[in-house]
């Protein structure tokens, strides 16, 4: 009989992006019926996928960790007790489906011996043809060697792996594993959830469980009332998920969501990416992280001896890449924090002040239409976190990066970007070189217009102010609805 799976499941298991296999459930390759597929129809899609092969999803995840630039995370077994406990759920399952089986066993044993007294008492053709009929299903039944459903045995092995977690109101849905917190997963898998201190003081990040056992793996001090206990409310930040859960969670949708913060954080690393930009990598203190959706901005600031530096910058790191934070730097003479980062007066493990965040160049969650990102020179930083953050929540619809260049090594991340292109199939790269920026504007769209036919998707523009205003003249002029714009100068 054919095992029933979510169509995350279905990915996770498959090791493709969600979105893919929404393409295959939206050309009709695939059936789905109520969000779910069937695990018969799915190995006709994928009549690749073998047990022996289960590491295919880890290998995906594994080259879209490496093509995204993060530290490989741990993904090991959870704890000894949570991975007691899963096993303990699924050996209850398999202890009940046994039980149904013993009795329906019975149950045909008692019938056939039932149909046996009868044609002894008054012989019947029909009562005979019948006890046949049920000898040979019991035969056909016992004597099967048809080997076992692969892909629900992978989705039993996998289940003892991670937990699937629904959410409500979004219902969205992401997977905790190894020894993650469900708040560590859902950032991870690229959602915007409420949160705080990340180490149980603050209460930001209680959610209401409305199914499913989670465990507490860290201490927390913050105090839950009894009525909210007895609701079901827990903190994220220090419970992973024993059984798959549904919850009741808070997420930021827009800007206004977030509040400001005022963090001191670390510098990692300073390292060139062309000429003229700069990588400032910090990292932010374990106890506060910075909350901020992708795309948006802060203002860093450092306290030199004779004079306090400080600038805007976009970030261009995802919200899903923990306590890390980058930044792409231009030399520009009047900006002084830039200048004493050139200068090197800003130093590795040196402390630097963080703002914000503030911005709305920021994804629309409720977008299901492709997205395309026209970029110019270090314009490409907050379309990277956008990227990031639209591949980790595995949004649906086509992502499209037009970078154009109006300088030497222009394309300061071009491996990076073709790294993505070959990762994911829903990911395409294209690059154009002008030496006049407003050109470079048209000529961007003119190439998205080569590439996709139409402009009619949500469109996101960056870079220098000519450049935008350019870019943007053109998009209307093709048909674009304001709506569907989104541009920020830097
Ligand atoms: S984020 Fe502060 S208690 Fe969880």
């Amino acid at each position: 009989m054919s095992h029933l799976l979510t169509v995350s499941r279905a990915a996770h298991l498959t090791g493709v992006t969600r979105a893919d296999m929404q393409k295959h459930i939206a050309s009709g390759a695939l059936p789905s019926h109520d969000g779910m597929v069937t695990t018969e129809n799915l190995l006709k899609v994928f009549p690749d996928v073998r047990l022996e092969d289960s590491g295919a999803f880890e290998r995906i995840a594994k080259i879209r960790e490496e093509a995204f630039g993060r530290r490989i995370r741990e993904r090991i077994l959870p704890n000894q007790e949570v991975l007691a406990q899963r096993l303990t759920a699924q050996s209850e399952e398999l202890a009940e489906v046994r039980r149904h089986l013993t009795s329906y066993h019975d149950l045909i044993g008692a019938l056939r011996e039932r149909i046996d007294l009868m044609v002894a008492a008054s012989p019947s053709e029909q009562l005979t043809a019948l006890g046949e009929f049920i000898d040979q299903g019991l035969a056909g039944v016992l004597g099967s060697d048809e080997p076992a459903d692969t892909l629900e045995v992978l989705d039993d092995v996998l289940r003892v792996m991670t937990a699937h977690v629904k959410v409500k109101p979004s219902g969205r849905e992401f997977f905790v594993e190894g020894n993650e917190t469900v708040l560590e997963a859902a950032l991870r898998a690229g959602l915007a959830p409420s949160y705080g201190c990340r180490n149980g003081n603050c209460g930001l990040c209680k959610a209401r469980i409305v199914s499913g056992r989670t465990k507490q793996v860290h201490h927390t001090d913050y105090p839950l009332s009894a009525s909210e206990r007895a609701q079901g409310h827990t903190l994220l930040c220090s419970h992973t998920a024993v059984t798959d859960l549904e919850i009741e969670m808070l997420e930021a949708n827009l800007p206004s969501d977030i509040p400001e913060q005022e963090i001191v954080a670390t510098v990692r690393k300073i390292e060139p990416l062309a000429t003229d930009i700069m990588l400032l990598h910090l990292q932010t203190p374990r106890t506060s992280r910075l909350r901020f959706l992708a795309g948006q901005r802060v203002t860093l600031s450092v306290s030199g001896l004779s004079a306090n530096f400080r600038g805007d910058y976009p970030i261009a790191s995802c919200p899903c890449d923990d306590r890390n934070l980058h930044f792409h730097i231009c030399n520009n003479p009047e900006d002084d924090f830039a200048r004493s980062l050139f200068a090197g007066v800003i130093k590795a493990n040196d402390p630097v002040s963080l703002f914000g965040p503030f911005g709305d160049f920021v994804l629309r969650k409720d977008v299901v239409t492709d997205i395309a990102f026209i970029v110019c020179d270090s314009g490409f930083a907050p379309a990277k976190s956008l990227i990031e953050s639209a591949v980790a929540a595995d949004m649906p619809g086509a992502l499209q990066l037009i970078w154009a260049a109006t300088r030497d090594n222009g394309h300061y991340l071009e491996n990076q970007c073709r790294a993505w292109a070959d990762a994911l199939d829903t990911f395409s790269f294209f690059t154009l070189k002008a030496n006049d920026r407003p050109a470079a504007g048209a000529a961007a769209v003119t190439r998205l217009l080569a590439e996709a036919g139409s402009v009619r998707r949500e469109v996101y523009v960056s870079g220098p102010a000519d450049f935008v205003e350019a870019a943007c003249k053109a998009l209307m002029a093709g048909g674009l609805p304001a709506a569907q714009l989104h541009y920020e100068s830097s």
